[in-house]
């Protein structure tokens, strides 16, 4: 039965993904280099330092680790300053109402981000308090498709992972739900999350009777 729904934040619950997307190519072009939007979906779920490793080596570029750490920085600074004018316009189509049926069910919520930045976007975005755990980027060791966000969330909320769905717009976020052996929603195109369980456009197309069919 279903006991609980973990969301990515990033282009779930929240329009962020064109930002990052923004921010790394910013970076990129200031290096000499381009990439695509093609590319980019191998970006959505990873950790900074690991889309930074993937984007440097399209490059071709080989640098030192205390340059890396300026270029992830200045990255974020700039990615940081998107996103902060953010507010709950952009929470993406579904998101409010699905939360607010969930809650009104008693399903347990937990947010499952790569994100160091998680916090921020929940509480300019206004949502924060729809949450019963957070787990971000500044809470796990190993970043998706490694399982840990998503097993660390169901263990804070004290369910097991029969009772979870994972809703994720990353493959790497979908290959990491599987691997803690949870039930999975893409959000996006089914050609990009060809191994989710099933695959919706947005949040909007979600209701309790779907999900419920889903973890039977
Ligand atoms: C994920 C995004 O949610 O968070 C990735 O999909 C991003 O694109 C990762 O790299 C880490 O985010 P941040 O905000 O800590 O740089
Ligand atoms: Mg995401």
């Amino acid at each position: 039965a279903l006991s609980a729904c973990l969301f990515d934040l990033d282009g779930v619950l929240v329009d962020t993904a064109k930002y990052h997307f923004l921010a790394w190519k910013q970076l990129a072009n200031s290096l000499g280099f381009d990439f695509s939007q093609a590319q980019n979906e191998e970006l959505k779920g990873i950790s900074r330092v690991e889309s930074l490793r993937k984007i440097l080596a399209w490059g071709g570029l080989d640098l030192p680790q205390s340059r890396q750490e300026e270029l992830a920085q200045l990255k974020n600074g700039w990615y940081v300053e998107m996103i902060s004018n953010m507010d709950e316009t952009e929470l993406l189509p579904g998101s409010l109402s699905l939360l607010e049926s969930l809650r009104a069910h008693h399903i347990g919520i937990a947010l499952g981000s790569a994100s160091k930045n998680a916090k921020l976007i929940l509480a300019r975005t206004g949502i924060s308090s729809y949450f019963d755990v957070i787990v971000d980027g500044n809470m796990v060791s190993k970043s998706k498709p490694d399982p840990e966000v998503f097993i660390r969330g169901a263990a804070l909320l004290q369910v097991p992972a029969s009772g979870c769905i994972v809703f994720e717009d990353a493959s790497a976020g979908i290959e990491a739900a599987q691997r803690a052996h949870m039930k999975t929603i893409g959000i996006g195109q089914s050609t990009d999350l060809p191994a989710a369980d099933m695959v919706v456009p947005d949040l909007s197309k979600i209701d309790l009777d779907t999900l419920q069919r889903l973890c039977c």
